[in-house]
């Protein structure tokens, strides 16, 4: 059992934790901490050291995707926000960690210092403290450093400002081992890892859920992002963490992030529109549990999409019962592969879109969340359709009222 420090963090105000079998728990602060608000007090540098409670599969069997649901237990007094996040600080997994040590030529027991000059060993650092995940391209290049005048060729091809666009290609869908065997006898001392690579960060995940419907609990839904690129099966670094090692019992290190630019009306009468394809329905989750569980009255529109209703359905029931029950007025869903021709979110908006523009005028709130590439642009201008055609105006006037609606809170994103 080793010592190490989760976040990779402050250590004066540093908690400390220990790496066993890949479980982490929390052992004695170095130095003493001085108490803070319990809510306030977890940082990513300080970070609270939770049980997952649940941790189930949302997606079918035939989905292409693993979309899961997690649920995790908070400290007394630790509060959020629907429209907030959890930080998540992943560890790197150990098969992973071993094929790097096997390429270094290094046993993990080496002692180096971490980013704040503890010693630990190259194990933990492998860990715990380094991105050894996607390649960056910065790390090419220090790699390319090291080696002094004797860089080989096919590294030489991939610096230099002229040579970008060949080192994004490279670095895509590659990790820091892919570097390692194709250009191998590099790295002589291990504490040349922490000048090429990354600090291992944590990630983030919209909340799913209302703490007015579960106390003491914080819910995510998360895609694990697995693929095969350059004949290596690889996956997510955190996604990968929460859907392998994350089991109910597990010990994960958390935080609360606020995020203020999401959040529901304070007028609880308002109508909000919510358009949350994949995992971008996570937060939207949240807004209605909570609108539910503290009987706010304003009308509930959702939007969600995803590849096949019959596998990737996300949280059907519970929709559909709110639904039933009257809290989602209405519920608009888009399963862009059940069909030929590919339904969007959007193309729902669109086919209702006399309906959408009534809300709006009455000052309904229009949220979206998920994909930021090309989801959320799409749907901003088929938002931008529905208004200049229900005011049959121009686009101009459109975007106008559009930047009305910003300026009044009225059009939320969080995008990723
Ligand atoms: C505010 C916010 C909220 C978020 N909310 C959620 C949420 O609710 N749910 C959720 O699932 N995610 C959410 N995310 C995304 C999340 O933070 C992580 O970015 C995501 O889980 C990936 O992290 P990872 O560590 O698993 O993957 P990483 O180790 O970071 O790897 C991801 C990288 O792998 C590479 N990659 C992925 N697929 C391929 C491929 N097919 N071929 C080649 N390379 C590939 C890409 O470079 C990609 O950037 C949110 C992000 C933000 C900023
Ligand atoms: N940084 C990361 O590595 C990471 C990790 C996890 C998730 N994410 C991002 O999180 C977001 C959500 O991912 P997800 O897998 O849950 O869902 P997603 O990829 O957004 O897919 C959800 C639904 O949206 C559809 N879609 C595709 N393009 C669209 C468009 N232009 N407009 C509207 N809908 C569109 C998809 O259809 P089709 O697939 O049939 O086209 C699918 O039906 C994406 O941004 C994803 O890239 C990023």
């Amino acid at each position: 059992m080793q010592e190490i420090e989760a976040s990779g963090g402050d250590v004066c105000r540093g908690r400390f934790f220990v790496y066993y079998n890949g479980e982490m728990s929390e052992t004695t602060a170095a130095t003493p901490v001085a108490p803070v608000a319990a809510h306030a007090k977890y940082t990513r540098n300080q970070p609270y050291l939770a049980k997952v409670v649940t941790n189930d599969r949302l997606t079918g069997p035939e989905s292409e995707k693993e979309t899961i649901h997690v649920e995790i237990e908070l400290e007394e007094g630790m509060t959020y926000t629907p429209g907030d996040a959890v930080g998540i600080i992943p560890t790197n997994r150990e098969a992973q960690v071993q094929s790097v040590l096997a390429a270094l030529g290094f046993n993990g027991t080496e002692v180096v210092q971490d980013h704040y000059k503890n010693e630990i060993s190259l194990l933990e650092a492998l860990t715990a403290h380094l991105g050894i995940g996607k390649l960056a391209r910065g790390s090419v290049n220090q790699y390319a450093k090291l080696c002094g005048e004797n860089v080989p060729d096919g590294l030489a091809a991939l610096l230099g400002a002229e040579n970008k666009a060949l080192a994004e290609e490279y670095v895509w869908g590659r990790e820091f081992i892919d570097l390692l065997k194709e250009f191998p006898g590099v790295i002589t001392e291990p504490q040349q890892l922490f000048v090429v690579l990354q600090r291992l960060q944590p990630r983030m995940y919209s909340i799913a859920s209302s703490l007015a419907a579960h106390p003491g609990q914080v819910h995510t839904t998360v895609r694990v992002i697995r693929y095969t690129a350059h004949g290596l099966d690889r996956q997510g670094v955190a996604s990968g963490h929460l859907g392998e090692r994350a089991p109910v019992g597990a010990t994960l290190p958390i935080y609360l992030h606020e995020n203020k630019n999401f959040r529901l009306p304070e007028d609880t009468d308002a109508p909000v529109i919510m358009i949350g394809p994949g995992t971008g329905i996570a937060p939207f989750r949240a807004f209605l549990e909570h609108r539910e569980a503290l009987g706010h009255k304003g009308d509930n529109w959702l939007f969600f999409g995803e590849q096949r209703s019959v596998s990737d359905y996300l949280y059907k029931d519970q929709f559909l019962k709110m639904q039933a029950d009257g809290l989602l007025t209405n519920l608009h869903t888009a399963f862009s592969r059940d069909q030929h021709k590919k339904i969007y979110v959007q193309d729902r908006m669109t086919e209702n879109a006399a309906e959408l523009f009534a809300w709006l005028e009455r000052g309904a709130y229009f949220y979206v969340c998920g994909d930021a590439s090309r989801m959320a642009k799409d749907v901003e201008t088929a938002l931008l359709d529905v208004i200049a055609n229900g005011t049959g105006s121009t686009p101009e006037h459109a975007v106008a009222y559009l930047a009305e609606m910003k300026k009044a809170k009225r059009y939320q994103r969080d995008v990723y």
